[in-house]
């Protein structure tokens, strides 16, 4: 037996997060036993478990999923613990020893901000170097920064770089709270002469970033606030701070900004600036500041962003128009690496692009995203990385230097610091590839906020996007610390919305409503509030989520009823704004002869239909938490929109009044009627008089493959999955992309792209098929919350000779996977983590319960 996963509120070892409880899960593996029969976690404050705190005891009920411990944290505090497992065979193991530690919580600040004296307007101001000299007296045991910079910072001691996180302190609503980072320095550290050194640039906060020409939108200065904790060898400690001993001088970025990227000089850079004995003439103090744009300091929820993979270029293009151009052979995001030998002064110019147009490079689908990178060489032969901005590319062009060499630059691929749980692949490269692409786009738009794509002037968290992706999200990744701090943030700019959910979170200030168009509450995109937050419980079967996020559930349920107060039923939600099956095809044409951005589904149809949705979502979670008249309430609002959007919607004898792919999708996804046959049916006409082409936007496709595949039309749904033109899933795998594209269409059968207004080839949410895949091509379906029990259900389709998946849940390993034999027979192989159970539907339709175990059928 083993034990493995051990992680504290979903995240391996973490320090110095935002906690005010501790949840502790863990995975049992490598053991014949089928069930747990006890459990244990003891909690101490040592990692040799001598001084314990805390001890469960042998517990038959011991939840893997999720124990939340009983313990008053206290701040600045390592806490370790282990957790032994007894199988009913008698194996037991015994994890090895994990840790998690407090960061300040409550303890006040005695840091002060800093910023430098100098103007700072606009990305192109001076940028700081900050640094401060100090001396520690005795050998050091411990020692710990807390700390945070605006917009973003980099951390350096005695002339090294502090860890090998990027972009900290990462995106979110900083006017409600500024998340600070903790670093272990204890061996950074020496005894006698130290020095600190900090970079800042203008990032998020105080970047170019937001809808239309919006800069600044946090703050418009720099600032640094750093408390370093020394522990001596004699038991004593010391504190040194941010205070107006820490002197600054410009630094070698001239400008930077997230859409526009960057411009480095190298000349400017000043050797040694942050080691010790380093003469400090012209260095100006910096000034004490009190940024009360600035929410309250809170230790960090946002995972580090790092270099999670590295790239290989696959070719070296020299274009018609004479470009040379670096072919990584996948769009992904992040930066080149490169090695540069230049003569000083060579301006090094490296431009961005998701594709190319006859040829040659191209970038205007970018927008007004300038997305560069500048560097001005000093002469010397240099590693460089690019730093405090990140592009989302396949291409770059490359100017300034002469010899090109492929072998000189890397991709390193970021996003935030999250494991990979899902696989799947099959007997046909198309479809492995179309489920790459989604897994890419689910990389590229997951640094730190679920953003709806991570190239042009946009990058930001759209909800309708996230709430779209998230039930794919959370099969291909371990996602619930991300998850909980996006959706901390969404509470928190929803709380001064009056319970309003805005479609983009973080909101960013200037685009804070007084009910401008876009921002305001909108079907599908606000109720984000509930889907995601239930989605997760669903994948992980750890309520904290939806005890951290009911009010927001609640409130965003309420907000509605206020809006539906004018309708004559008074549920049903009719008025404001919404993007509603954003990119449909069957939407009136515009101008230009193209089908309109909103779809032809009625938005007061979707919106009562997601108003439905929502309350049924706010009433299960009452149910789950154990608010009974919540639960109740809810349940009640949820039935009366139902019969209300029956009354609307549906003819006497059952018949929906809308006639839209989407429209029956919706019907029977959010369970609209009794006559669901009726509605299937209803779809499957106008998939076949499409041609059996789909015809649907964001709200219909996501369930589209799913509602067919779940009432009795497998069929239908594979034959749409296969289409290889457009509209479909597999025609831009055709049209060799590597991600999921934002239009159906956003390129062209002749190789084109078709628009370069809204369109970027790297926008999740049409890679929710993957979700279809797991579930129902492969079968891997959560019964049970975190997979406590395991609805196996594949769908095997003669299209394919085999298709196989694998998910790391909550409980361990699952496996579905299917293949034909040469006699015609189908082999369902499968497999069911230990303290788990699972019912598998086989295709013929008999069922079988399986306790852990793999297990092999063939009929
Ligand atoms: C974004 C979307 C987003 C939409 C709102 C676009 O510009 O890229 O994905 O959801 O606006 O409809």
């Amino acid at each position: 037996m083993q034990i493995k996963s051990c992680k504290t509120n979903h995240m391996k070892n973490p320090l110095g997060f935002h906690m005010t409880e501790a949840t502790v899960s863990w995975v049992t593996a490598n053991t014949l036993a089928k069930r747990q029969l006890v459990a244990r976690v003891k909690v101490a404050l040592d990692p040799d478990m001598n001084y314990q705190i805390y001890d469960t005891d042998m517990d038959a009920y011991l939840d893997s999923r999720g124990v939340t411990l009983p313990i008053k944290l206290e701040p600045r505090t390592r806490y370790y613990w282990t957790v032994t497992v007894e199988g009913d065979n008698g194996d037991t193991a015994t994890s090895e020893v994990n840790y998690f530690e407090t960061a300040k919580m409550d303890e006040p600040w005695q840091a002060k901000w800093l910023s430098p004296p100098w103007e700072q307007k606009g990305d192109d101001c001076d940028h700081p170097y900050v640094r401060k000299q100090f001396a520690l007296s005795k050998k050091v045991t411990e020692a710990r920064i807390y700390m945070t910079g605006m917009g973003i910072y980099e951390l350096f001691l005695n002339g090294n770089r502090v860890g090998d996180e990027v972009l900290a302190p990462c995106c979110n609503a900083y006017d409600a709270w500024v998340q600070y980072q903790t670093y272990d320095v204890t061996n950074a550290l020496t005894q006698g002469e130290n020095a600190i050194g900090v970079m800042l640039a203008n990032g998020w906060a105080k970047g170019r970033f937001g809808l239309g020409d919006a800069h600044a939108p946090y703050t418009n200065r720099f600032s640094v606030i750093c408390e370093m904790h020394v522990t001596y060898e004699d038991g004593t400690s010391e504190i040194i701070c941010t205070d107006d001993s820490w002197l600054c001088k410009p630094s070698p970025i001239l400008f930077d900004n997230i859409y526009d990227g960057v411009i480095y000089d190298a000349n400017k850079e000043i050797p040694n600036w942050c080691n010790t004995s380093f003469a400090e003439t012209d260095w100006q103090p910096m000034q004490i500041i009190n940024p009360q744009e600035l929410g309250p300091l809170t230790a960090r929820l946002s995972l580090p962003v790092k270099c999670m993979e590295e790239i290989t270029p696959i070719e070296l293009i020299k274009t018609p128009a004479g470009e040379t151009v670096i072919d990584l052979g996948q769009n992904m995001v992040g930066w080149l690496r490169m090695r540069i030998n230049a003569p000083k002064g060579t301006e090094i110019k490296i431009s961005h692009g998701e594709i190319m147009q006859n040829d040659n490079f191209y970038r205007d689908n970018l927008r007004s995203a300038i997305a560069t990178y500048t560097y001005i060489a000093d002469g010397t032969e240099k590693i460089v990385e690019p730093r405090f901005s990140f592009y989302g590319f396949r291409y770059a062009k490359i100017e300034g230097i002469d010899n090109v060499r492929l072998e000189d630059f890397t991709g390193c691929v970021l996003y935030s610091e999250l494991e990979t749980t899902g696989n799947i692949t099959t007997s046909d490269q198309r479809v492995n590839q179309l489920f790459k692409n989604a897994l890419w786009g689910h990389k590229g738009n997951f640094l730190d906020v679920p953003t709806d794509c991570p190239q042009r002037d946009e990058r930001m968290g759209w909800t309708g996007d996230t709430q779209v992706f998230t039930g794919t999200a959370m099969f291909n990744m371990n996602a619930y610390a991300f998850y909980v701090k996006f959706l901390h943030d969404l509470y928190e700019d929803q709380r001064r919305c009056d319970g309003m959910v805005p479609s983009v979170v973080p909101l960013f200030s200037h685009n804070r409503p007084q009910e401008p168009g876009g921002m305001v509450g909108c079907c599908a995109w606000a109720d984000c509030a509930t889907i995601v937050p239930m989605e997760v419980y669903q994948h992980t079967g750890d309520d904290t989520v939806l005890r951290k996020q009911y009010q927001s559930m609640k409130d965003w349920v309420d907000w509605i009823t206020r809006k539906c107060a004018k309708d004559k039923t008074g549920y049903l939600w009719t008025e404001g704004f919404h993007f509603g099956d954003w990119l449909a095809l069957d939407g009136d044409k515009d101008e230009h002869g193209r089908p309109g951005v909103f779809g032809g589904t009625p938005t007061s149809y979707l919106a009562s239909a997601f108003y439905r949705h929502s309350s049924l979502l706010v009433a299960e979670a009452a149910e789950i938490l154990g608010y009974k008249a919540d639960a109740e309430k809810y349940a009640e609002l949820s039935a009366n929109v139902r019969e209300a959007i029956q009354g609307e919607y549906f003819t006497a004898d059952g018949k929906l009044k809308i006639d839209t792919q989407t429209a029956y999708i919706i019907a029977v996804h959010f369970n609209l009627t009794d006559f669901k046959a009726d509605m299937v049916a209803g779809l499957k006409k106008l998939l076949e008089a499409n041609n059996m082409h789909l015809t649907t936007g964001f709200i219909g496709t996501p369930y589209l493959c799913r509602v067919l595949s779940n009432n009795g039309e497998s069929e239908s749904a594979y034959e749409l999955f296969f289409q290889e033109d457009y509209p479909s899933w597999l025609y831009p795998v055709s049209m060799g992309a590597t991600t999921i594209w934002e239009r159906w269409n956003s390129v062209l059968p002749d190789g084109s792209i078709s628009d370069t207004g809204m369109n970027s080839l790297n926008h999740y949410a049409y890679g929710s098929i993957a979700e279809w895949m797991y579930r129902d091509m492969c079968g891997i379906n959560p019964d049970e919350p975190g997979f406590k029990r395991i609805l196996l259900k594949p769908e095997p389709n003669e299209r394919l000779q085999f298709a196989n998946a694998e998910v790391n849940t909550a409980m361990g390993l699952v496996k579905c996977g299917w293949k034909y034999n040469e006699d015609g027979t189908v082999t369902i192989e499968v497999e069911v983590p230990f303290n788990t159970e699972a019912e598998l539907v086989l295709p013929c339709g008999d069922r079988k319960m399986l306790e852990a175990g793999s297990y092999s059928f063939t009929a």
